[in-house]
């Protein structure tokens, strides 16, 4: 699959190439403590088969990890209650933006995947079930520290704060889930976990390590660790390809082709199947809300080393 890339000069490269865009889209207004975040950033880093890291530019800054965490919490949730996960949320792109309501009257509260806000709330629901809120908070927190290898891991609580004073569309997504028997919990113990989880502050290094196990079948091929069955990360993968970018999916699978998952604080990983995890990040976003420099940066490397599964 790979053409046996410099990978070092690679990365270097496509860092000087961002660094000369003008054009870096708009940071993440609705939640007011992104609106402050320096939009030149860029960060990017690459982690082989073999645990070699490749690095560019921002790529040990904390930045907030946003719907990132939603591929960390299905994991959860699929390890807690397996298969019958799908009985509360569908595995089909929605078309739509990642806060739409729209679909939700129609499909008797089942969000149609668990990467738009409304999925990945009610799979949150399913990790709160046993736990208080903060003991939840704490697992998600505690299984990031753990796939990074890296303790230094925290919420930042002012960004989990302004979104919670902000969250009404989040709010409504939940009631309304609520109302159709999808969320179990109290909705204002699902939605902290949920609000706390986005907050979490993550590098790309630190995010690209903890990826390691959905582009190695399951486990952490440096450690030999298994994390998921290699059967569940492809699936996982799956539900990336097609829903991990809403309604910019198509798009980001045409010009990339790798399974990926974005976040509105700007960040992007994405996994090169058996051969590399990735994280990106540049907090200017396009218009479905995914990082513009960070799209560019995937699909030059792509471009360069090979990697898309098509
Ligand atoms: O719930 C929200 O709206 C945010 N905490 C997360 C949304 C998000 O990251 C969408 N990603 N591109």
């Amino acid at each position: 699959m790979s053409s046996n890339p410099c990978l070092a000069s690679v990365v270097a490269e496509i860092a000087d190439e961002v660094g000369r865009m003008t054009e870096r889209g708009d940071v993440a207004r609705y939640i007011p403590e992104l609106a402050h975040v320096d939009p030149r950033q860029f960060g990017m880093v690459v982690v082989d088969a073999d645990g070699r890291v490749f690095a560019a530019g921002d790529s040990d800054t904390p930045f907030s990890i946003q719907s990132i965490s939603k591929v960390f919490t299905l994991t959860m949730a699929l390890g807690m209650i397996g298969d019958r996960l799908w009985q509360r949320v569908g595995r089909e792109p929605s078309g739509n933006p990642f806060n739409s309501i729209v679909q939700l009257e129609l499909e008797r509260g089942v969000p149609r995947n668990p990467f738009i806000n409304a999925g990945a709330i009610a799979v949150t629901d399913v990790i709160v079930a046993s736990h208080q809120p903060r003991e939840a908070i704490g697992e998600i927190l505690r299984f990031l520290q753990s796939l990074a290898a890296d303790r230094r891991i925290v919420i930042d609580k002012t960004v989990a704060d302004s979104e919670k004073r902000t969250g009404f569309r989040n709010t409504a997504l939940a009631n309304y889930m609520k109302s159709f028997g999808v969320i179990e919990r109290p909705v204002e113990f699902t939605l902290g976990v949920y609000f706390h989880q986005c907050a979490i502050a993550m590098s790309c290094r630190q995010l690209a390590t903890a990826a390691r196990y959905l582009a190695f079948g399951g486990a952490d091929p440096a450690t030999g660790r298994a994390v998921v069955t290699s059967e569940r990360a492809r699936r996982i993968n799956a539900l990336m390809l097609t829903c991990g970018h809403y309604d910019g999916s198509g798009d980001f699978a045409y010009k990339v082709g790798l399974p990926g998952k974005s976040g509105v604080g700007g960040g992007i990983i994405a996994v090169a199947p058996n051969t590399a995890s990735i994280a990106v990040w540049s907090p200017g976003l396009d218009r479905a809300g995914n990082s513009l420099l960070g799209q560019f940066a995937l699909e030059r490397l792509v471009k360069r080393t090979g990697w898309s599964i098509f």
